[in-house]
């Protein structure tokens, strides 16, 4: 069976996508810094604190023959300015960017040709009052898909960003350290995780390997 590498297993989207991968019959290797939720304990789990990216390629080196990787890894503090905290742009910028870096650089040469690489970004990434510092850390995420898709290309590995809006996780039910609550979109609920599952399951499926280098915003109208 095809092989998914799944970052942020423990709970909300990331849970939500590898019970549907694990459904579809994948077979799942899952990072995350909390073990996984009791509907996903059957993918093989792997501890891992992705604030450290340094520290992936050791704990990626007993995984083999990679058919996808996705990274839903993230945390959210948001702060308006003037109380911007410089260590949560750290965490988040570690966490979202630098950890999608080290995961996708350190499996590159174990992906199959024909692989799927989804990056998790949010629809912030154009910029929300209050979110910036996290939106800044999701705004990346287009630019290191189209840079990998480009070269990814010739092994026809697609490399993809699934950018939601507000969506009903944990994230969003206990915001945490963020202080400033999100809002409801124009279509008057929420996004499913199972919806953006949905959404990623077709990009790693038979029907999305033309797709590459985008950017899919999954979000209830909340960017309109
Ligand atoms: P969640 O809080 O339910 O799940 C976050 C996941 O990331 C958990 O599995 C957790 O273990 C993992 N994680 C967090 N910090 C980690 C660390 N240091 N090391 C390893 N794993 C860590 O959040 P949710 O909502 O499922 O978010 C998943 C992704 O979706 C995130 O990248 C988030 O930014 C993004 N997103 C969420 C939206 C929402 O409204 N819930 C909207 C847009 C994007």
């Amino acid at each position: 069976s095809r092989h998914a590498v799944v970052t942020g297993v423990s709970s909300g989207i990331g849970a939500a996508i590898a019970a549907r991968l694990l459904d579809e019959g994948w077979r799942i290797t899952g990072l995350s810094r909390t073990a996984p939720a009791h509907a996903v304990t059957r993918l093989h789990w792997i501890p891992a604190d992705l604030s450290r990216p340094e520290g992936l390629p050791e704990v990626l080196a007993p995984v083999s023959g990679v058919d996808a990787i996705v990274h839903a890894a993230g945390v959210q503090r948001s702060a308006r300015l003037g109380e911007l905290d410089p260590e949560d742009g750290s965490l988040m910028w570690r966490i979202h960017v630098q950890a999608a870096g080290v995961l996708v650089d350190t499996l590159v040469d174990r992906v199959a040709d024909g692989g799927r690489v989804v990056l998790v970004g949010s629809r912030t990434m154009t910029g929300v009052p209050g979110k910036s510092q996290y939106a800044a850390t999701k705004a990346a995420l287009p630019a290191l898909a189209r840079s990998w898709a480009a070269e990814l290309a010739p092994r026809a590995v697609t490399v993809n960003v699934v950018a939601p809006g507000p969506t009903d996780t944990p994230m969003l039910r206990d915001p945490g350290r963020s202080r400033t609550p999100p809002v409801m979109p124009p279509l008057g609920r929420l996004v499913r995780a199972e919806e953006v599952a949905g959404l990623t399951s077709f990009l790693l499926g038979p029907e999305g390997g033309a797709v590459t280098g985008q950017t899919l915003v999954m979000c209830a109208g909340a960017s309109l």
